[in-house]
């Protein structure tokens, strides 16, 4: 069902948010209502204690919320800054540890899991710290990685065996370069600390790449679920055949719970969907959540891209030499350890549903409206280039 429809006119989309946030409450997959519906979902496991660092953030609270339907409990481990924006309701079923990865791991010392999912990896001492600290009380470790660790991206088909980044070249000047390299190598050598704690047979990596849904703490994906919803222009970038690939957050959450589970250990790519999609077939699916009236734009010129810059709007990127793999990455090992996937429409409805829920604020709703480097504030402009042309 559509609840809102997004528009830029600063009184409408008060008036809408309002309504949007008297009337509609977070719907979205809530477990127990999930749980009467389809019958209880317990694991085959028994029910397992599992310890997130981190868990208030984006993937964090849908792993929460898969667990508990499954019947585990869950800890999780944080400075206690970050608030979790949607399953609030869950957390008083949650133990919640305060600490800090940098320098206060006391919360965990003494304590025992039967696993642990490092969603807050962001420094290679820090999962060496924990994972070293939980060796020994801990079943598995289950390393929340990302398939930067291939950047950059020359080869497409990157399977788990593929070698990653490691280190960084020399003479990287350019900024967001050397951060793309760096977060990379970060994951990639994290990855490894967590196996060299836990041995192989003990952990488990999951390589997302681009994570949508309910709780995104970026604005990448809004775009389409807003203006799709709304009809009307929508831009369409990138050549004909150029693949995306993209994962709902939820599946990466009940993927990483299930592989805990069933004791699954090893190197997962996160990647949807599950067969080829081109930036095309991914719009118009995403439309299929809507009924609104849509005149695509195909703004298929390299050329004029580039001229533009205009050369990202998730999922889709520009095919340049270092970003040619980046979304063809290999799925099959993990669709063979039992990733799936829902329905694009789903991801998008319900991104949408999120969008305009109490979950988001109205303060994040009017800054995105006003980003001057959004697509809906630059398409109008681009839009007449292109005609122009
Ligand atoms: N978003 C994507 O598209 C994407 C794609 C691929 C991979 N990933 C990976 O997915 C993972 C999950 O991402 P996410 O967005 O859910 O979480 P995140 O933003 O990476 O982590 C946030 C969580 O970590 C906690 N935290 C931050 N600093 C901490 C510290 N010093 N000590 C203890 N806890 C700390 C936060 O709570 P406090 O602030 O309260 O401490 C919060 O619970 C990340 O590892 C990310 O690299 C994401």
């Amino acid at each position: 069902m559509q609840k809102s429809t997004y528009t830029s006119s600063r009184r409408k989309f008060i008036q809408n948010s309002a309504l949007a946030t008297a009337s509609i409450p977070f719907l979205i997959q809530s477990p127990n209502a999930m749980a009467q519906m389809i019958g209880e979902q317990k694991s085959k496991s028994g029910p397992l204690q599992i310890l997130i660092l981190g868990g208030t953030s984006f993937l964090g609270p849908h792993q929460i919320a898969y667990a508990l339907e499954r019947g585990h409990k869950v800890t999780t481990f944080t400075r206690g800054k970050t608030k979790p924006t949607v399953h609030t309701e869950l957390f008083d079923q949650v133990e919640q540890l305060i600490g800090d990865r940098e320098d206060n791991l006391e919360a965990l010392k003494g304590r025992s899991w039967d696993a642990v999912i490092d969603n807050s990896g962001r420094r290679v001492h820090w999962t060496k710290a924990t994972s070293e600290l939980l060796k020994d009380n801990v079943g598995i470790y289950a390393y929340t990685s990302t398939v930067s660790v291939f950047y950059p991206y020359y080869k497409s088909g990157a399977t788990e065996a593929k070698d990653v980044v490691r280190s960084m070249p020399d003479q990287i000047e350019d900024e967001s370069e050397r951060r793309n390299y760096e977060y990379g190598i970060m994951k990639a050598n994290s990855e490894s600390e967590a196996i060299k704690s836990f041995g192989a047979e003990r952990t488990i990596v999951v390589r997302p790449t681009f994570m949508t849904g309910p709780a995104d703490r970026t604005d990448r994906f809004v775009y389409w679920s807003t203006q799709l919803s709304k009809g009307g222009d929508i831009v369409i970038p990138g050549r004909e055949m150029d693949p995306v690939q993209f994962i709902d957050v939820r599946d990466i959450a009940e993927f990483m719970v299930r592989l805990i589970e069933e004791k699954t250990s090893g190197i997962f790519n996160g990647v949807g969907p599950a067969s080829p999609m081109t930036i095309r077939a991914f719009v118009h699916g995403a439309h299929a959540a809507f009924n609104s009236p849509v005149n695509y734009i195909y703004m298929d010129d390299y050329d004029f891209l580039d001229k533009n810059e205009f050369s990202f709007q998730a999922p889709w990127v520009m095919d340049r030499p270092k970003y040619h793999g980046i979304s063809r990455v290999d799925n099959s090992k993990a669709i063979e350890a039992g990733l799936t996937f829902r329905p694009l429409a789903q991801t998008i409805n319900d991104t949408h549903e999120w969008w305009y829920s109490d979950a988001v604020s109205n303060e994040r709703r009017q800054a995105y409206i006003e980003n001057a480097q959004a697509l809906h504030n630059r398409q109008e402009r681009l839009i007449n280039a292109w005609r122009k042309k």
